[in-house]
């Protein structure tokens, strides 16, 4: 039976992980996979989740099962950090989930769930695997304009004007902050215009916030996503702890449904947790209990604030200097749209020729639609960077 099977196509970020390592090269960049990076190319513990982590191994007296849904304490630490007092806390039902992409991946199977003729419209480009688990569902979606390639800005009148087709019962993609793989978000202003054209639609926004705290700030980051959920009935939302507090493998994210009303909640609190236990019964618990620890304790949620802000600004200052050097090589402001980009990723608008140019000739490695992980840089190899795409980029 098993030689029935057909070889998968390989997901490009992750094949990209492993040609890095696989580069005999001393001299070599990796801006491929989405994980921070500190000056010395190590993606550290953060100090609060390391504190919390001895804490819980402390205190911890059992491994026994929590609950379908995960503990509530996390879905409601979780719950405040994304959307602040912006809904009432009486309809979000919520469930812990592998990771952000297990949220995603619920996320679609509850939308099924409430209509099984639901349309998912998605970013063009969006996160590879966003299409991947769509297809791999058999999910129907159609792709909608979001990226200017030529200016490397977001195509806003583009994106309102491929989005005219959507119904009622459709659902919207839409990344929360610091898009990926492109680093150009909405403006407050267009995610209002957003909120209102759902509005008048009856689609339900399925919003992805996987890079809290990387753009503009923790709050600020959820701005958009907190107005549109206010302001609208229903939102569903994947949210991801990987990134803003560095526990990726410990898979770590949690699906929030909101519902028009606090009646509604029941229901879809159970659909829930009746789809976890279809597809892996009680979600990972250890790393949603450290994130707990760090969001309910002042000084340790007062520390990785601390350090997560470092880190943004840490990447702010890598796109600064990029940009810098870029404007002194190419004599032009063509890249300055590398600094105002936001988040781990900015998408440079090079050839695939280009991206591969630049891998063998010198070394650097970002994905073939020219997206560049940010964090995977230092301030000594910005200049060679810089100098390889002045050289290569037409
Ligand atoms: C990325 O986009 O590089 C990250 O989200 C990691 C992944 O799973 O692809």
């Amino acid at each position: 039976m098993l030689g029935n099977l057909k070889s998968q196509p390989a997901d490009k970020i992750l094949e990209l992980m492993q040609l890095y390592k696989d580069d005999p090269r001393e001299q070599k960049i990796d801006l491929g996979v989405g994980v921070y990076k500190n000056a010395k190319g190590e993606t550290p513990i953060m100090r609060a989740i390391k504190t919390a982590e001895k804490q819980v191994w402390e205190s911890q007296t059992s491994k026994s099962y929590v609950g379908l849904a995960g503990d509530p304490a996390f879905a409601a630490a979780l719950r405040d950090l994304v959307l602040g007092d912006s809904v009432d806390a009486g309809r979000v039902a919520a469930a812990a989930t592998p990771g952000g992409t297990g949220a995603v991946r619920q996320g679609f199977e509850l939308l099924r769930q409430a209509n099984r003729d639901v349309h998912v419209w998605v970013s063009s480009p969006t996160w590879p695997n966003h299409l991947s688990i769509l297809k791999f569902m058999g999910q129907p979606f159609t792709e909608y304009r979001y990226f200017d390639e030529a200016t490397c800005t977001v195509d806003f009148d583009g994106m309102m004007d491929s989005l005219k087709g959507v119904k009622a019962g459709d659902a919207v993609l839409l990344h929360g902050c610091c898009h990926n793989p492109t680093g150009a978000n909405l403006t407050l202003d267009q995610w209002k215009t957003v909120t209102e054209f759902l509005a008048k639609t009856g689609a339900v926004p399925f919003v992805d916030i996987a890079y809290q705290g990387f753009g503009d700030g923790l709050d600020e980051d959820a701005a958009g996503l907190r107005h549109l959920a206010s302001a609208l009935p229903e939102t569903i939302i994947a949210a991801s702890c990987s990134k803003n507090f560095g526990v990726y493998r410990e898979r770590t994210g949690l699906l929030m449904a909101i519902s028009e009303s606090d009646a509604d909640k029941p229901v879809t609190q159970g659909t829930l947790n009746y789809l976890n236990r279809q597809n892996y019964s009680f979600p990972p618990d250890h790393g949603a209990r450290i994130v707990t620890q760090v969001l309910t304790d002042d000084a340790l949620r007062a520390d990785w604030k601390d350090e997560l802000e470092n880190v943004r600004l840490s990447m702010l200052g890598l796109r600064e200097q990029l940009a810098k050097e870029l404007r002194e090589r190419t004599n032009s402001d063509r890249f300055d749209f590398i600094a105002r980009h936001r988040g781990m990723f900015s998408r440079i608008g090079a050839s695939p020729e280009e991206v591969l140019k630049m891998r063998e000739q010198f070394g650097i490695y970002m994905v073939g639609d020219s997206r560049m992980n940010i964090a995977g840089l230092n301030s000594e190899t910005v200049p060679l960077l810089a100098e390889a795409i002045a050289r290569t980029c037409k």
